[in-house]
């Protein structure tokens, strides 16, 4: 496909056409590889892949943590840094500091952090660099994409960022992200897929939302967009008041709390007004409701009026849910118990007295999820919903039912 394309813009080319079990594939001479499988780039969701930081600290909140360390070292995901005692030395490194007058964020004096691994796929396939099964993300997907002939950091490449940034502050992120798209349509010589999870998805949505349709007909094949939280998601009001450890319970709720209200892409997350009726209440007290609508409120109500700056910040880049203008699958998962809704009876320095459910897949309501059902009549290119019984949030992507679907989009003609 590849090598015809070039023969037609004038090149001469000496390629050898590779045939295994799952696709036809054509070494060039030359260097370039051409494929008749589409280059695949990962966008991984919040808390979805590896941050490293270099410290060189003022000071420190205990006498045992690093003021100051030689190399970067890993700060998410090093189970270690979060055991007791050890996690005040994370938080005092893993928080950012908002800033009203700019509105941006920005770490603590001395502290540097980077997103290792751009372009390449290890920073989310596992979190964990010791391959932790705890941390496993993408490698199923990846590891399956490498048995039906792609190759790591080469076809099938990861674009991770700083998480806990929204899209206004990673502005050089999606210029990388553009480069890197080009460059890989170019050396492989078609269009790209782009496979999003979670958050990432909304990353996405805003980088399309950011392209001229001219870029994504040429650059963009598929978007495949796994438990995506287009609407935002019940659970961020409570990971705002009250800290949520969820996914490690020797993790205090209230300790990672400090790190999780500095997040600026949490509050981007909250549920929005386009989708969540007026009336429901997503958190409650003895007091007080607190609808879509009273965010400014609860934000002064928790103590931590920078949430509100933040998410005025960020609710504009993509509450209008634009139409993405490239084929989209939307594969979400259904059958879980979801928060909708959060009671308190101390509030919010106490996990919730009692939690009222949705559908969805554990963290994304499905209401929010089946938003790209919008998109059907927005733009000409095709979407569509898969749903994905029982499957939970992030298990999602190691299930076969979903590695299967992403088979067929990447060898569908
Ligand atoms: C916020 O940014 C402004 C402008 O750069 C700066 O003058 C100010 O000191 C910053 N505030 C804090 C609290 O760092
Ligand atoms: C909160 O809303 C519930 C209905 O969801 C209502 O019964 C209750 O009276 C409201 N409480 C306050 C303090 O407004
Ligand atoms: C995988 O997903 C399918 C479709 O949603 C579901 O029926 C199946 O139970 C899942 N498998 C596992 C192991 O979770």
């Amino acid at each position: 496909m590849v090598c015809a394309r070039q023969l037609m813009l004038g090149w001469v080319r000496l390629c050898v056409l590779v045939v295994s079990a799952d696709c036809r594939s054509f070494k060039c001479w030359g260097g370039d590889v051409c494929s008749d499988r589409p280059p695949v780039v990962l966008i991984p969701g919040d808390l979805g892949n590896q941050l490293e930081a270099k410290l060189d600290k003022p000071s420190v909140v205990h006498y045992i943590c690093y003021k100051r360390t030689d190399e970067y070292f890993t700060l998410w995901l090093n189970l270690e840094l979060l055991v007791p005692v050890a996690i005040d030395c994370w938080v005092d490194n893993m928080r950012l500091i908002y800033n009203r007058t700019t509105h941006g964020s920005e770490a603590p004096p001395g502290v540097d952090i980077r997103v290792p691994g751009f372009g390449k796929t290890f920073g989310l396939e596992y979190l964990d660099p010791s391959k932790h099964s705890v941390g496993m993300y993408f490698f199923t997907i990846v590891q399956a994409l490498v048995d039906w002939g792609y190759t790591r950091d080469e076809d099938v490449r990861g674009a991770p960022y700083d998480w806990r940034k929204a899209p206004n502050e990673n502005k050089e992120y999606f210029l990388q992200l553009q480069l890197m798209i080009e460059e890989m349509a170019n050396k492989y010589g078609g269009p790209v897929v782009l496979i999003a999870h979670s958050m990432g998805n909304m990353y996405t949505l805003y980088f399309l939302n950011q392209q001229p349709q001219a870029w994504k007909d040429k650059y963009i094949k598929a978007f495949v967009s796994l438990g995506p939280p287009w609407a935002g998601v019940a659970k961020t009001l409570r990971v705002m008041a009250s800290g949520d450890n969820n996914r490690i319970p020797v993790i205090s709720s209230l300790k990672i709390r400090a790190q999780q209200r500095t997040a600026v892409s949490t509050p981007w997350l909250f549920p929005y007004a386009h989708t969540w009726p007026a009336e429901l209440v997503l958190v409650s007290t003895a007091t007080t409701n607190y609808t879509v609508r009273d965010y400014e409120r609860f934000f002064r109500d928790i103590g931590f009026e920078d949430g509100w700056y933040m998410r005025q910040d960020t609710e504009a880049l993509v509450s209008r849910l634009v139409a993405p203008g490239v084929p989209v699958h939307c594969l979400y998962g259904t059958g879980l118990l979801t928060a909708r809704g959060y009671h308190y009876e101390a509030f919010p320095d106490a996990e919730p007295s009692k939690v009222m459910f949705d559908d969805g897949d554990g963290t994304v309501n499905v209401r929010s999820a089946l938003q790209c059902k919008r998109w059907s009549d927005q733009q000409r290119q095709p979407v569509r919903l898969v749903e994905l019984p029982g499957n939970e949030h992030v298990a999602m992507l190691l299930n076969v039912t979903t590695v299967t679907y992403i088979k067929s989009v990447l060898f569908s003609p």
